[in-house]
């Protein structure tokens, strides 16, 4: 190891909500063609890389639901090392240790945000000096939402979502996620998605300008009744009781609501933390929902831990 090498490297990476969600017909390859608008939110996992001695990319989990996620080479962090690894030329010794606060296969992208992390972490443990440009396209490679976990803020995701746009966003925008037992798979949802629109001539997919003019504006009222995700339908049919979280998240006066991503997390928007607590009691009788998380965004993306970690006691918390 050189003088100056760092033996570890601690970032966090934040969780992603799409705000409006359009997606076309499938593809060729499988995929479908989507046109988003992520935000990142202040809901962190956090991740370490460690040099090892022993060559390999070992991973360990721990927090939310940790014990859900593989933690062999099918880990998207593992992929990531072993990518940036084959990049460089070099042979991965490293211990990964991922601090999960993020739903897992929630809908809210923490696999790809715990390959986002690990990839910029291994970047600086490694001294490999990748762009940024150069680790959106390793990103883009590992999966579809990880090149926007890299960068965060709010983009516009085109093609298979990777292809970002960033969006002029003013304002703060406050959000209770309601927390769901038993995650959804992402094809799973994709499938149900192609089932519903058999048959249907879908148009290429594509948000609303409203939704731009919104953001623009900065106004959560504004953009509120504009949350739209062509996902929700299938989400809602293979899981029917998130029906009842929706209604009842609206009835207990959330500005508006959306399926995250393929879900099944709900994302309500609200004008504060005050009405997150408020929204959080109402949710508390709907069976479904184990908890209700706050945070805002747009927030950045990847970031270097240094120090004493200096989240702020609100990021995510449990309401
Ligand atoms: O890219 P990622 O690995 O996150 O995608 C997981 C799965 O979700 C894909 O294999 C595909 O079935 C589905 N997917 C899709 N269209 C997208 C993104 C994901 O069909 N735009």
């Amino acid at each position: 190891m050189r003088a100056d090498q760092k033996s570890s490297v601690t970032v966090r990476v934040p969780a992603k909500v799409n705000v409006s969600l359009a997606v076309g017909p499938i593809r060729g390859d499988g995929y479908h063609p989507v046109h988003t608008v992520f935000q990142a939110v202040s809901l962190y996992d956090e991740v370490t890389v460690s040099v090892s001695p022993t060559p390999g990319v070992r991973i360990t989990v721990t927090g939310q639901d940790a014990h859900l996620v593989p933690t062999g080479s099918d880990n998207l962090a593992a992929r990531a090392a072993q990518l940036l690894a084959d990049r460089i030329g070099q042979t991965p010794a490293v211990d990964v240790v991922i601090r999960k606060a993020i739903p897992v296969a929630g809908g809210m992208a923490g696999g790809s945000a715990d390959a986002a992390a690990t990839l910029v972490a291994c970047d600086l443990l490694w001294q490999a000096g990748l762009s940024r440009d150069q680790l959106t396209e390793l990103a883009a490679a590992i999966g579809s939402d990880v090149a926007f976990a890299v960068v965060g803020g709010t983009a516009i995701g085109a093609g298979r979502g990777e292809l970002l746009t960033p969006v002029l966003a003013r304002g703060k925008y406050s959000w209770v996620f309601a927390v769901v037992d038993q995650g959804l798979s992402t094809p799973a949802v994709y499938g149900e998605f192609d089932r519903l629109t058999a048959g249907i001539p879908l148009p290429q997919p594509r948000v609303r300008d409203a939704v731009f003019q919104a953001l623009r504006g900065g106004e959560p009222t504004e953009l509120a009744p504009l949350l739209h995700n062509d996902l929700q339908p299938a989400a809602f049919s293979l899981r029917p009781e998130l029906v009842e979280l929706m209604r009842v998240g609206l009835a207990c006066r959330a500005l508006g609501g959306v399926v995250s991503g393929s879900g099944p997390t709900v994302a309500f928007l609200v004008r504060d933390y005050h009405h997150a607590m408020d929204l959080a009691v109402g949710l508390v009788g709907v069976e479904c929902c184990l908890f209700s998380r706050y945070a805002y965004g747009p927030v950045p993306g990847v970031r270097v831990v240094e120090g004493p970690s200096d989240w702020d006691s609100r990021d995510g918390v449990i309401l």
